[in-house]
């Protein structure tokens, strides 16, 4: 198991759940049963991430491209989430983990849109690891909508266009100050072997640390995980700068 340096810990790691499908073809299982194993990995990354003391962790759960899969899959993925928080709420509340959606989740099923208000509702107050669950996001969406926001207030008469900011961006997103309030990601992880983002944190991963590992969503262990974290943490960041 790597050694990790605590005094490197990211603040905040997202990750890019990939590989379910792949899976349950190679055990000749049906999709959902990837979805069901791959639901099973995210706890245990999210226990594991609470007890690195990494204070934010965002999954990439439903992206607002994955509609294009069959009715059957797409509620059968809103269904395992909500035996999810249904399950675990407890132990997510006692281990006082703070539980967000990045996403507009209004479109998704009355029943699971209800179980996962009373999620939010209920880990509202705890202060341990914020999980921010990528429901129904994309980041071009996300930015449109920030960029909408503006315009209206701009239209509005409250804000001047030199007045916009990066920080006016990026309080428009769903990392922003009004909701789910976090830095960017210093660590985004992708599993299953693709390397690219699928429209996920255009925005916040300007400066991210890119981590592509091989092993697909069900099968990524903890242990995969402190790897992919310990190679972040050998990683030299410039941001442009020079030593
Ligand atoms: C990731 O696994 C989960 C979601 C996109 C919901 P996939 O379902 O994309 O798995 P592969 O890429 O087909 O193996
Ligand atoms: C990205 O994975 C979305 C999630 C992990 C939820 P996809 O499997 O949907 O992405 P592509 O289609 O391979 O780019
Ligand atoms: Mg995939």
């Amino acid at each position: 198991m790597a050694e990790l340096i605590k005094e490197l810990m990211p603040q905040h790691v997202a990750v890019i759940m990939d590989g379910n499908g792949r899976w349950a073809k190679r055990r000749g299982v049906p999709r959902v049963a990837g979805h069901r194993a791959g639901m099973e990995s995210m706890k245990k990354i999210v226990d594991h991430s609470d007890k690195l003391g990494i204070k934010y962790l965002t999954v990439y759960a439903f992206s607002t491209e994955n509609w294009k899969r069959s009715m059957e899959e797409v509620s059968g993925i809103f269904k395992l989430l909500v035996t999810f928080v249904n399950r675990d709420l407890r132990e997510l509340i006692d281990n006082n983990v703070r539980v967000r959606i990045l996403g507009d989740y209004s479109t998704i099923p009355e029943d699971s849109r209800r179980a996962l208000e009373k999620t939010l509702r209920d880990t509202e107050k705890n202060d341990g690891l914020q999980f921010n669950i990528a429901l129904n996001y994309g980041a071009r969406d996300e930015i449109l909508r920030s960029v909408r926001g503006i315009a209206d207030r701009v239209k509005a008469g409250e804000l001047e266009p030199g007045e916009i900011t990066e920080e006016t961006i990026a309080e428009g997103l769903w990392t922003g100050s009004t909701f789910a309030d976090c830095p960017d990601p210093e660590l985004i992880i992708r599993t299953s072997g693709e390397e690219r983002l699928s429209n996920f944190l255009l925005w916040q991963g300007a400066y991210s640390e890119f981590v592509f590992h091989d092993a697909l969503w069900p099968d990524f262990k903890p242990e995969d995980f402190e790897d992919c974290i310990a190679e972040y943490q050998s990683r030299d960041r410039r941001f442009g700068g020079r030593k």
